[in-house]
């Protein structure tokens, strides 16, 4: 993470003196007592960075047998028992071979019949996998993941992906010698383009730009001339409120700039801020059933009560393998409120 080294400080004071000395009356006495200098502890706390040199990794280790245990009960419901994704997630997880741990480079992402495209046959460097899953992961409950977790959970992929052996344990120590058996440790090259075009392949089609800034006689801005259609922006929810409010992906909500209609049902948007929506599509399954077949299966069955409870608690086996996580956060009238509303049809509008 940036960081204000000392000598980047007198540039921030001296930049500063000449307005303070034009107009006082801003400067300091107009915000008095506002703000104060970021402790050593609250830098700490979001200095948590791990870079390609490792710069920034905690001490610890964790084993592949504990990290199966936390990937069976914090990841495998989004990513699958084995890293290969639901509907939902892309994979994580395949698509490397052992001559591509000798290498460095994955032999699949140069063939362009190979269907997809996983984390592992990508990821260059082991600290962003480390520092994703440190910073990011599981994605309903970021940051909950102690040190050694991280590294178990870390040392379960590589084994996954046939990296390391089944009695492996990842150490801040051993990290080094791991980064050296990435699958696709030497494939990072900026010489190829984000789409593949006619070749198929993205190494084989030249940068689409050469990024030189146009300084005279520039193109005027360009139009857009299409758009997603409303049934794509819309097919898992309304995305907006489902996804952070920062970085890069924002969502867009299905009323912007399209012509369905927003969501009024303030139950509806109970639905969407519990996050409900990321796993339940209204008309159809995404992770979980579909609101829909929920309505349709306890059709004139007292069934509330129970839904409820198991809204809160979680659960599996009725719809299939994949578990509903408990939703410790929601209040029981809440609970209680969602399940008549998705009962009633769980209307939008
Ligand atoms: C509730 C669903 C969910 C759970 C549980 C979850 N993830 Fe994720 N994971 C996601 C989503 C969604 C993304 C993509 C996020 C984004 O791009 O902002 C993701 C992305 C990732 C990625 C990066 C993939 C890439 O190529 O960019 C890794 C690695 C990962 N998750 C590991 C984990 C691990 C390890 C756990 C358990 C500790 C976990 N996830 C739990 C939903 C989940
Ligand atoms: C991480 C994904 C996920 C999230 C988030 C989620 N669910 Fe589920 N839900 C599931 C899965 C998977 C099932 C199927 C469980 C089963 O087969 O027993 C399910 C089942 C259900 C059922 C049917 C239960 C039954 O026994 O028939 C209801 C009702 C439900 N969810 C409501 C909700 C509500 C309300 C929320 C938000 C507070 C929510 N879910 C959030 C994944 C999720």
């Amino acid at each position: 993470m940036f960081k204000f080294s000392k000598s980047f400080m007198p540039a921030i004071t001296l930049a500063l003196l000449p307005f303070a000395t034009t107009t006082p009356s801003i400067a300091a006495d107009k915000y008095t007592g506002v703000g104060r200098a970021a402790t050593p502890a609250e830098i700490q706390a979001w200095d948590i960075d791990v870079r390609p040199d490792f710069k920034g990794l905690p001490k610890g280790s964790g084993s592949v047998e504990q990290g199966q245990v936390i990937w069976e009960n914090k990841c495998a419901s989004c990513h699958g028992t084995f890293g290969e994704s639901n509907t939902v997630f892309t994979p994580l997880v395949g698509g490397t071979t052992k001559d591509d741990v000798k290498t460095g480079n994955v032999a699949n992402l140069k063939r362009a019949d190979y269907p997809g495209r996983t984390t592992m046959m990508k990821v260059a460097s082991l600290s962003t996998l480390w520092d994703y899953i440190h910073r990011a992961m599981p994605w309903n409950a970021p940051k909950t993941l102690s040190d050694d977790e991280v590294y178990a959970v870390v040392a379960y992929l590589l084994n996954l992906s046939e990296i390391v052996p089944d009695d492996f344990t990842l150490s801040d120590s051993n990290i080094r010698e791991v980064q050296k058996l990435m699958p696709n440790r030497n494939g990072m090259s900026l010489k190829h383009a984000m789409w593949p075009g006619k070749s198929g392949l993205v190494t084989a089609t030249p940068p689409d730009t050469k990024n030189t800034a146009c300084m005279s006689n520039c193109k005027p801005a360009a139009k857009v001339s299409s758009t997603l259609p409303d049934y794509a922006k819309t097919s898992h929810g309304e995305l907006a409120p489902q996804t952070r409010p920062f970085g890069q992906t924002r969502g867009q909500g299905a009323a912007a700039g399209s012509s369905a209609k927003p969501a009024h049902n303030p139950d509806y948007a109970l639905a969407e801020k519990s996050g409900c929506l990321a796993c339940h599509g209204i008309n159809q399954k995404i992770v979980g059933p579909g609101f829909n077949e929920v309505a349709d299966k306890y059709k004139g069955q007292d069934a509330a009560a129970k839904l409820a409870t198991k809204v809160k608690n979680g659960g599996v086996g009725v719809w299939g393998s994949i578990p509903m996580p408990a939703q410790t956060d929601l209040k029981d009238s809440d609970a209680q409120t969602l399940v008549k509303w998705i009962l009633s049809g769980a209307p939008t509008q």
